[in-house]
């Protein structure tokens, strides 16, 4: 089956993140590899998934697990060869699966042979290619985004005596995009991945290319302009290949990656993610109405990715300090449970594994404006292990089975890179592909339905207007996806009592809200409030359909 042909296809798609280490073990050395994953591609096709983010895979040191890249021309040797990866897109394009890989643009791994040389005089010719400084004062007002492990953004390099400039880990030194032959190399990393079949890229850490002193170093004119200059690229070169930008940044700036439909085709909701869970925690839909008005309108060949959770910790950087108080008592009352500014937890266990909860948070990642990004294993239910390092807890092994290492690799167990979940509240035996499977009832068969579901009306959801609707009970949030003639009428209970809600759908009048899940039928809407009533964090998608004048 060709891939579509229609240049938007991001908007009625639904994205799913993994890691190639991660998802299945071909070759029985414990860790996950491009040939594994190529034979799990029917599960996939299988769940409803239309494209696959992959975290990095290229050549790496592995000490931010991939994101510090030594080679950007190479596979890591564990998971593969180019060949196996060549078959993997191939495999996935046949099954109607487009594929998106992690660029990191801002950084390198300190053992890339750009940095080795760069470091080894002041008089190389790659040290324009890095950011030195002979103090350590420069650009004080960018923050430290590790800080629980950085000091400070500038690193001491004892060889050539000057210090280098980093937002992330000291060994990711961050390259410098003044240098007009680092901006011409990264162009050709991204032709070279490009032609190779990859289908787009998630940037990753796009605000922080330049550096200005007096600013942040976020978000800056000249960094805009060269994903202009990237997005040039793809729109002559690779037509149908998407940018997606990793901007974690308050709604005007986060907007301003998409530019003028000429820069990023997608840009993840961060504003909106934590205030769907301080929605929960707070009982109050104040915060995602907020958000949401905030973040639209976008431009129309333009899309937000909206996820639940993804491979770091759940950050918490764009809320107040009171708000992020609410939020770790909520999410994360063991401290060990929080990282940096975040929560580094999976949904499930991060929501008590309450099923309501996790059916209503998949309700709203799957009707709120948005293309929904789902996080490998979320989709099970999985758990995850906060006594692991860094964001590792939630980066362990994919179940598939309840056999020997979940089904996931061969390996002796202690050869696997990362302990298989075995908390008894969320143990691989239950928590599985295989036993889900058979389980018409399980968390899998629900969000595979509900993918469906959000297929089936992908035009309102992919493309549709968001209205939300006034009513008295803050504890309701009500809103309208509307297409033309079509509408889905969407209603959440975000808090843990039952409660009740009065909408007036007199606009509607004559219509008949058709239950989206089940095609369940309710009685007209007429000139007065409809009364509805919700069980704890329960949800509605009500389709409204001209009246077929049909008995219940
Ligand atoms: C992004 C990635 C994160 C990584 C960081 C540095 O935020 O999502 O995993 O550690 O960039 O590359």
């Amino acid at each position: 089956m060709p891939l579509s042909s229609d240049p938007i296809w991001y908007r009625d798609a639904v994205f799913y993140e993994l890691h190639v280490k991660s998802f299945y073990d071909s070759d029985g050395d414990g860790i996950g590899d491009f040939r594994g994953l190529t034979m799990k591609l029917e599960y996939l096709k299988d769940l409803g998934v239309d494209c696959i983010w992959l975290l990095p895979f290229y050549q790496s040191p592995l000490k931010d697990d991939g994101y510090d890249i030594s080679d950007y021309y190479g596979i890591l040797p564990q998971y593969g060869t180019i060949d196996d990866f060549k078959e993997f897109i191939r495999a996935a394009h046949s099954k109607n699966i487009r594929v998106i890989a992690d660029l990191v643009l801002n950084h390198v791994s300190d053992q890339h042979p750009w940095f080795k040389e760069a470091k080894s005089s002041k008089e190389s010719s790659k040290r324009g290619w890095f950011v030195w400084s002979d103090d350590d004062q420069g650009y004080p007002a960018a923050p430290i985004i590790f800080r629980d492990v950085e000091i400070s953004n500038w690193a001491w390099e004892p060889v050539s005596r000057q210090y280098y400039w980093h937002r992330f880990y000291s060994h990711q030194p961050d390259l410098n995009y003044d240098n007009p032959e680092v901006r011409e190399e990264m162009k050709r990393v991204v032709r070279y991945w490009l032609s190779m079949g990859l289908d787009g890229f998630r940037c990753d850490a796009a605000p922080y290319l330049f550096e200005r002193e007096g600013t942040n170093c976020e978000n800056l004119d000249e960094t805009h302009a060269y994903f202009k200059e990237l997005r040039n690229i793809i729109d002559r070169e690779f037509p149908g290949a998407i940018l997606l930008a990793e901007a974690n940044e308050w709604p005007n700036e986060a907007k301003r990656y998409f530019g003028n439909e000429d820069e990023f085709h997608m840009v993840f909701n961060f504003p909106l993610m934590p205030r769907i869970y301080l929605g929960l925690a707070s009982e109050s839909s104040a915060p995602i109405i907020n958000i949401v008005d905030q973040t639209l309108p976008i431009p129309k060949t333009c899309d937000w990715g909206i996820f639940l959770r993804n491979h770091d910790e759940l950050t918490l950087a764009l809320v107040t300090d009171e708000e992020r108080d609410i939020m770790f008592q909520a999410y994360a009352g063991n401290p060990k449970m929080r990282l940096n500014l975040g929560i580094r937890r999976r949904l499930a266990p991060m929501v008590d594994n309450d099923r309501p909860t996790i059916e209503l948070l998949h309700g709203l990642l799957f009707s709120l404006p948005g293309t929904p990004i789902l996080y490998y294993g979320d989709e099970l239910g999985m758990g995850d292990n906060i006594f692991l390092g860094d964001r590792n807890g939630v980066r362990t092994p994919m179940q598939w089975s309840y056999d020997r290492n979940a089904g996931f690799s061969r390996a002796d167990s202690e050869q696997l890179y990362l302990p298989v979940v075995i908390n008894p509240n969320f143990h691989y035996e239950n928590i599985n592909v295989e036993s889900e499977s058979r389980l018409p009832t399980s968390l899998l068969n629900w969000v595979k339905k509900m993918i469906r579901v959000r297929k089936k009306f992908s035009d309102v959801f992919g493309h549709g207007s968001m209205e939300f609707l006034e009513h008295r009970n803050k504890k309701v949030l009500a809103y309208m996806r509307r297409l033309e003639n079509s509408g889905m009428l969407c209603i959440f209970n975000l808090s843990r009592k039952p409660t009740y809600v009065e909408l007036d759908l007199s606009r509607f009048r004559g219509l008949r809200p058709i239950e989206a899940i089940t095609d369940a039928k309710f009685p007209q809407i007429s000139d007065r409030p409809y009364f509805f009533t919700l069980p704890p964090r329960a949800f509605f998608w009500f389709n409204l359909k001209l009246d077929d004048g049909e008995e219940d």
